[in-house]
């Protein structure tokens, strides 16, 4: 099967979070099963892009409303990521330094879209399915189905993932005039609450809908930003298929970005050397469990309720811990986490950014890692974390559900609670200290986690499975 998956991020070229991670590795896993799985992608101005080659494979050009742009398809020259990677370059609009964050996002996104469709609708041949994912490229099933210029791909078969339901790209009303000659008729599929929606409209448009967890898929249909009806309406073609992690990328045994590299057998001193690289850039003490958090610092992941649980926990456990915390987001928060720095001299760090590196030393120098999050649809870090030996600690939602067993319960292995609160996550780390004053139990812990397999082979064909189910 031929299959294109189109995406705002995919590792390495372009990466904000886990739906890079997923789709950097998802088709890499498809080709290894003898399909051919490809990915566009809007040409950000990235690393990535300056340190390859490219060939130009298609120019075209499109109206949006009342402008006009040119594009280029570019495709990478050596197949270096496991599956052909291509491009869209529309001058002035999409090469930017971010993903997103500008003000004209809307405007991006849709023209990326655009000419991704027309790009397709000048193939020879068609392919036999169409994987959007998420709500940057949630308008590609309904232009393929009722735009008047390209209805000859109507009958492909389409799929949407949905890797978080709270982000939609709604946009008003005003701007219905950006999807080229539509079929007004059909404007009930854009709508939702009086906006085009349009991840809402690629629920209604695809064959298929999947999201990355079972949990999350039943979560939807009564937390979902305003589509819980929607879900419960479109259940009979949602299915909840848990994302693998890139064990290539993955490995503590090879990952360059650490020092020194470890497996399940030296794990002790392995994980013990990465530790005192971390205490020694950010002062901290190589004798206490060390906690992280890696993230977007944003409601959904709860990275509000940090400063007050460590506060609360360094100085009602007579600190007994260290904390060192690496990501951004919120403003408020990024100010209390750097404002803690002066306070909490000794017991606490974090670094307000993003780095790629710091997070890989982190999964391997650290016993535990924090993820309290409010909303949480499949959640990766909590599967590197048990690659690398690190005890996760989770709130009882989503994905997180799904692949962390408390270890209280039979077969358990790491620490769940249930409510997004400062006292549960304050409880949750005490449990944590209990685990890690028992060195022979927490040494046990460590080898099952670091055993447990999320690899992407079970995943990438139930995927393959599900696309043979439609086309
Ligand atoms: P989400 O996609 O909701 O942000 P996931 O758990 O699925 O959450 O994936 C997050 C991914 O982004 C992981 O690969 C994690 O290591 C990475 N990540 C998040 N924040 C940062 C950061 N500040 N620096 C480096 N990597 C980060
Ligand atoms: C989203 C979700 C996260 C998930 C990721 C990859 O960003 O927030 O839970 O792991 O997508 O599917």
């Amino acid at each position: 099967m031929e299959i294109l998956h189109i995406s705002a991020e995919c590792y390495p070229v372009a990466k904000v979070g886990g739906l890079g991670d997923v789709v950097g590795a998802l088709p890499k896993y498809q080709n290894q099963l003898g399909h051919i799985a490809k990915v566009v992608m809007p040409m950000y101005r990235t690393k990535f892009l300056y340190e390859h080659d490219f060939d130009i494979v298609h120019k075209g050009s499109f109206g949006m409303g009342t402008y006009w742009f040119n594009y280029t398809i570019i495709k990478e020259r050596t197949n270096k990521l496991g599956f052909d990677l291509y491009l869209v370059d529309i001058n002035g609009l999409l090469d930017r330094e971010s993903v997103y964050g500008y003000g004209d996002d809307t405007e991006r996104f849709t023209a990326f879209q655009i000419a991704v469709v027309d790009w397709m609708s000048q193939w020879q041949h068609r392919p036999d399915i169409v994987h959007v994912h998420d709500h940057q490229a949630g308008l590609v099933p309904f232009m393929m189905q009722h735009c008047l210029g390209y209805r000859h791909l109507a009958a492909v078969p389409t799929v949407l993932t949905i890797h978080n339901a709270q982000y939609q790209g709604q946009m008003g009303w005003d701007k219905s005039g950006y999807i080229p000659n539509w079929d007004t008729w059909e404007w009930g599929k854009l709508d939702w609450r009086n906006n085009i929606n349009p991840l809402a409209c690629a629920v209604k448009c695809v064959r298929q809908v999947t999201t990355v967890s079972q949990t999350y898929l039943e979560e939807m249909r009564s937390n979902a930003n305003g589509l819980e009806n929607l879900f419960e309406y479109e259940k009979g073609k949602c299915t909840g298929i848990l994302n693998g992690i890139d064990t290539d990328v993955w490995d503590p045994a090879v990952d360059t970005y650490i020092d020194p590299n470890f497996t399940k057998k030296d794990a002790g001193l392995g994980k013990l050397a990465n530790k005192k690289v971390l205490c020694d850039e950010f002062n901290l003490d190589i004798s206490k469990p060390l906690f992280i958090f890696i993230g977007r610092l944003v409601h959904e992941k709860a990275a509000d309720l940090l400063p007050q649980a460590i506060y609360d926990s360094v100085y009602h456990m007579e600190g007994k811990m260290n904390f060192l915390l690496l990501g951004s987001g919120d403003a408020n928060v990024e100010w209390e986490l750097e404002n803690m720095k002066s306070q909490l001299v000794g017991y606490y760090n974090s670094k307000i950014g993003y780095n790629e590196k710091l997070s890989h030393q982190l999964y391997a120098g650290a016993d535990f890692l924090l993820m309290p999050s409010r909303v949480e649809p499949c959640g990766l870090n909590q599967m590197y974390a048990m690659r690398y030996g690190t005890v996760p600690i989770v709130r009882n939602t989503g994905g997180l559900r799904d692949t962390v067993i408390d270890f209280g319960d039979p077969g358990g292995y790491g620490i769940r609670f249930n409510d997004a609160t400062v006292w549960d996550v304050t409880y949750s780390i005490h449990r944590a200290l209990e685990m890690y004053s028992q060195p022979e139990i927490f040494k046990e812990i460590i080898a099952t986690i670091m055993e447990l397999d999320f690899s992407w082979e079970t995943s990438a064909k139930k995927y393959i499975k599900l696309y043979e189910s439609i086309k």
